[in-house]
């Protein structure tokens, strides 16, 4: 960082060092078991949709904060969701979407999660110096720890750096937690879902990007999709799935 930006941003920070962690005062939920596992339950891959039937539009803001709720790697965020209505768009990269054939036509909603390319979650960058400083509102010393933490991480933990795809792939990994909220929370409001990794990958962000210019290819690639409705089909069977035994590992 430039010595002018880094005294200017120390300023800021050096004010706001008393602000470092605030008291959130948030009750313990004491929600009903059975509610959870319901909802766990009700919640499957839907295949066909009821076209006419609508998500509200408060439901869809209950569903899109659960995703800005999500928690991410360092709390960088880096992804970003198109909630694609527009019935043009969705026709458009039908042909390379086998995996949301149905929903494209018929689903209430469809959302494409993007994740952030190299250039953006590489520490100074433009991207990161906004959550850094606008959003998380770090004072310095606690930015040059957080520096110091990401570089290790980067370069010798988990080498999200190290290419291209590594680095694409560490986003798209965050965009999966915030896609596993938004199926959670479309569960709790009665609200079917299906997420999509049935695409490919190259055509579809040809497409967005290029075609319809939704976002900017250089910072942003496509991750998964979700698609979003009311079934309109009687699931065809009950949950399948391991038993814990043969799924987890206590010691
Ligand atoms: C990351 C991911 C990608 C998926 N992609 C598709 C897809 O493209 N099309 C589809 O119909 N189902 C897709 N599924 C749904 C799975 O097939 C389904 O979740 C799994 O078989 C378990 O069934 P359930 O979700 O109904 O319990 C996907 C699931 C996940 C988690």
């Amino acid at each position: 960082m430039k010595s002018s930006e880094h005294d200017k941003r120390k300023g800021t920070r050096d004010m706001n060092e008393k602000a470092i962690i605030e008291t959130v005062k948030v009750a313990q939920p004491k929600l009903r078991r059975e509610d959870l596992l319901h909802v766990l339950k009700y919640r499957y891959a839907t295949k066909a949709w009821d076209r006419d039937k609508k998500i509200s539009d408060e439901d869809m803001q209950t569903i899109l904060e659960a995703a800005r709720l999500a928690p991410t790697s360092f709390g960088f965020e880096p992804w970003k969701i198109i909630v694609l209505q527009d019935p043009e768009i969705r026709q458009a990269i039908r042909p390379y979407a086998w995996g949301a054939d149905a929903a494209l036509q018929d689903a209430s909603h469809f959302l494409v999660f993007l994740a952030r390319k190299k250039a953006d979650i590489t520490f100074g960058s433009p991207y990161l110096e906004h959550i850094t400083h606008d959003i998380m509102e770090l004072p310095e010393q606690a930015y040059n720890m957080f520096e110091k933490a990401y570089t290790g991480f980067c370069r010798d933990q988990h080498k999200i750096l190290e290419s291209d795809r590594a680095a694409f792939d560490w986003s798209a990994k965050q965009a999966y937690i915030v896609m596993a909220n938004v199926l959670f929370a479309a569960a709790y409001l009665g609200i079917d879902s299906c997420p999509v990794e049935g695409f490919t990958k190259d055509k579809i962000e040809t497409v967005l990007a290029n075609t319809y210019h939704l976002y900017d290819s250089e910072h942003f690639g496509v991750a998964c999709m979700t698609a979003l409705g009311y079934r309109g089909e009687v699931p065809h069977r009950d949950k399948r799935r391991r038993p814990l035994e043969e799924s987890i590992i206590w010691k």
